[in-house]
């Protein structure tokens, strides 16, 4: 493996190999596998799971790395082509990631959607530019439209917790005070359909996600034997649910154009996921959620602090899964 920028370009076996390793990993540890070997982090946008998670895994392997975050005592970085850069930022990516790749062994890039131009976020651009820069093995921390490092986390805790590969998965809009990007919804609805499990996508009009995002989930789920549909009909989607996912995404419908998004989403307070949403679900539904998470505004306290509430196990199983590609990558 050279490059993990998307589980869609891993096959099911290829990613079930992964989760297997990120098992074993746990199990049986192995503190010098990638002794001598350095990873490079470049953040262009916050963190607090993805920076920590793939730091202290580095660490666990026997490897050491560095954190770049443009601004906060280095250069700002310009990712825009053609920019002319008369403004706040010194260097350009063009430079940059040469030259943090011929530090490394390997690098992984944070760079959210640009949030204007839906087409080209959703073509990742952008990061496919960036990733053309490096010469090492290369990591998608979270582009504009894909976080494969949280949606093997997500597999491997639904793996951990026995729920069926046939499950009934929904991905539940959530609101929020803003337009959020639309890397974790599409990653995760393509997750659970290449699972091959019963994906429902649930949220109110104007939120639909993109016909490309569902068209990727639909070829999956054709793969695995799953299957992906969608609905605004939340007690439906709930009906059944081993899992409900919640995530805050902005309407695509008015990508780009905060004021009238806001509009749309000023009605919709009462998309907070509440205890009352489990009746009609599994006895054992989980309830999940990639963090960071509103209390109270997307997701309700008892909620949260309840039994169902796997985010915990979430985001420790990212570092569990970024060990194994880690691994991969630099060990073989
Ligand atoms: N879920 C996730 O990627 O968390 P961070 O944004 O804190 O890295």
């Amino acid at each position: 493996m050279q490059r993990f920028l998307d589980l869609a370009d891993h096959s099911r076996d290829e990613v079930i190999d992964l989760l297997a390793l990120a098992q074993h990993l746990q199990v049986k540890p192995e503190p010098t596998a990638l002794a001598g070997k350095i990873l490079g982090l470049l953040f262009m946008n916050p963190s607090l799971r993805t920076l920590a998670s793939f730091q202290a895994g580095m660490l666990r392997l026997g490897g050491q790395s560095f954190v770049i975050t443009p601004g906060q005592g280095t250069w700002q970085v310009e990712m825009r082509s053609g920019a002319v850069m008369d403004g706040a930022s010194a260097e350009h990516v063009r430079e940059a990631i040469p030259v943090l790749a011929s530090y490394c062994d390997a690098l992984g890039i944070r760079a959210f959607a640009d949030g204007k131009d839906l087409a080209m976020d959703l073509a990742e651009t952008r990061f496919r530019m960036m990733a053309s820069l490096c010469d090492k093995p290369f990591i998608n921390m979270e582009s504009a439209v894909n976080h494969p490092c949280q949606a093997l986390a997500d597999w491997k805790t639904m793996d951990d917790l026995g729920v069926p590969r046939r499950g009934k998965f929904v991905l539940s809009w959530v609101y929020h005070p803003r337009a959020l990007p639309l890397a974790v919804p599409a990653a995760t609805v393509h997750m659970a359909a290449q699972r091959g499990m019963e994906v429902v996508v649930l949220r109110p009009e104007g939120y639909a996600l993109p016909d490309a995002v569902m068209q990727k989930a639909h070829a999956a789920a054709a793969a695995s034997g799953g299957a992906v549909s969608e609905t605004t009909d939340r007690r439906a989607a709930l009906e059944g649910a081993h899992v409900i996912y919640a995530k805050e995404w902005g309407s695509p419908m008015h990508y780009g154009d905060a004021e009238a998004e806001t509009r749309l989403r000023q009605p919709l307070g009462d998309w907070c996921v509440r205890e009352s949403w489990f009746d009609q679900a599994n006895r054992d539904c989980h309830f999940m959620h990639c963090l960071p998470v509103r209390r109270n505004v997307a997701v309700a306290d008892e909620v949260l602090d309840g039994s169902r509430c796997r985010v915990i196990g979430e985001a420790a199983n990212r570092m569990a899964v970024q060990m194994a590609v880690l691994y991969r990558l630099l060990k073989g």
